[in-house]
């Protein structure tokens, strides 16, 4: 097998998508309320009972950890707690909340009632995260002033607050923090049927006109992401306008996608690049994570937060004690056949 050269990074969205601030557009598409959020019925399920109970009995929401993949809806979901409550959200990130009295700040201004949005939350120090296991649980602060012998600890009383934390790594959150969300649920990638019923909602509140040939096609490249569904839809619509009188039919999203090297599968050019990687310099693994991540010239962190997740679940990748290894299914994906003894091709594995 000959190794091919590496292709250029191309059109990344997920990446895009990971570090570029909330834009207006975005903003305009976002579900206000749970009736306008589709789909991740059971999570929904689940925040519709603890708002329910919070407002019957008048009580500040419980705290709640939303984890999951990028794209899926966590800030979403969070911004909706806050309008189906009537309270204010404030929102910040783990690595911006550097000292105790970063946090301190952030808890003292807000109000009885009030949502602190926490994204990144497996990203906050250590040091800061011990103040917030008091404040979570008894609404006060205990801060150190001053050093030495005059050093002397403050409290602070705190209103009664909900914290939302929100992570796409929950693996690295610790026992301690994790177990002070009152709910822990886990946002999965969307279905067919609600990535459809996203690209169709997409369309309507952006005056695009799309068929249904070219819902299902949009929908199928979207990588079971509503944010690459809504990055895609705009991507397609410059592209009917410029190309085909602006109609999203199924050959015109085709086209598009494939000038955006999205394939069929909704493998963008990163993935492919994974699993060509792993296929001809590694016989399909098993491989570590770090090799591949220099190898493509990706952070670790980036390749196990944004692009393994849809692999493995998928099936393209699986992840063992050794290594990342190539399923057939994975080998299939990039146009090749399994090498005869390469582990994935075998069957069985020796899961972590
Ligand atoms: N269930 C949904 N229905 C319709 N649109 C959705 C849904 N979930 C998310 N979206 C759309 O996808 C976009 C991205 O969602 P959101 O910002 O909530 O993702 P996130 O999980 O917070 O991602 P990140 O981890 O990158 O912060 C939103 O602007 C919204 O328009
Ligand atoms: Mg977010």
């Amino acid at each position: 097998m000959q190794a091919s050269p590496m292709p250029d990074k191309g059109v990344n969205f997920l990446n895009t998508a990971l570090t570029a601030p909330a834009t207006a557009a975005e903003a305009a598409l976002r579900p206000a309320n749970f009736g306008d959020f589709v789909g991740q019925t059971k999570t929904v399920e689940r925040l519709k009972v603890m708002v329910g109970a919070a407002r019957r009995r008048g009580d500040p929401l419980n705290h709640i950890l939303l984890s999951g993949p990028p794209g899926l809806g966590k800030t979403t979901l969070s911004l909706i707690l806050g309008a189906e409550m009537g309270k204010t959200v404030r929102i910040t990130s783990g690595p911006v909340v550097e000292k105790a009295g970063d946090l301190a700040g952030l808890l003292t201004s807000l109000e009885e009632g009030d949502l602190l949005f926490i994204d990144e939350i497996h990203r906050i120090p250590k040091t800061v995260e011990e103040y917030l296991y008091s404040a979570m649980e008894d609404f006060r602060l205990d801060i150190m002033i001053d050093q030495g012998p005059n050093a002397r600890s403050v409290r602070l009383t705190l209103p009664r607050f909900t914290l939302i934390g929100a992570t796409t790594r929950s693996g690295l959150l610790t026992a301690p923090l994790r177990s002070r969300f009152t709910l822990n649920t886990r946002l999965d990638f969307y279905g067919r049927e609600d990535l459809l019923t996203i690209v169709n909602r997409t369309c309507r509140l952006l005056n695009v006109p799309i068929d249904d040939g070219g819902a299902k096609e949009i929908a199928a490249r979207s990588r079971g992401t509503p944010r690459i569904v809504n990055n895609l839809v705009n991507f397609v619509r410059d592209y009917a306008q410029e190309k085909a009188k602006g109609n999203i039919t199924q050959p015109v999203a085709a086209a598009a996608l494939e000038l955006l090297e999205i394939d069929a599968r909704g493998l963008d050019e990163m993935d492919k690049r994974i699993l060509r990687l792993m296929a001809e310099a590694y016989r399909g693994g098993p491989v570590g994570l770090g090799t591949v991540a220099v190898a493509v010239g990706e952070e670790a962190e980036t390749l196990e937060e944004v692009h393994e997740p849809f692999l493995i679940q998928e099936g393209y990748l699986q992840r063992t004690a050794q290594g990342r290894v190539l399923t057939s299914k994975g080998w299939e994906a990039i146009g090749l056949q399994a090498i005869a003894g390469a582990p994935g091709a075998q069957g069985s594995l020796p899961l972590a």
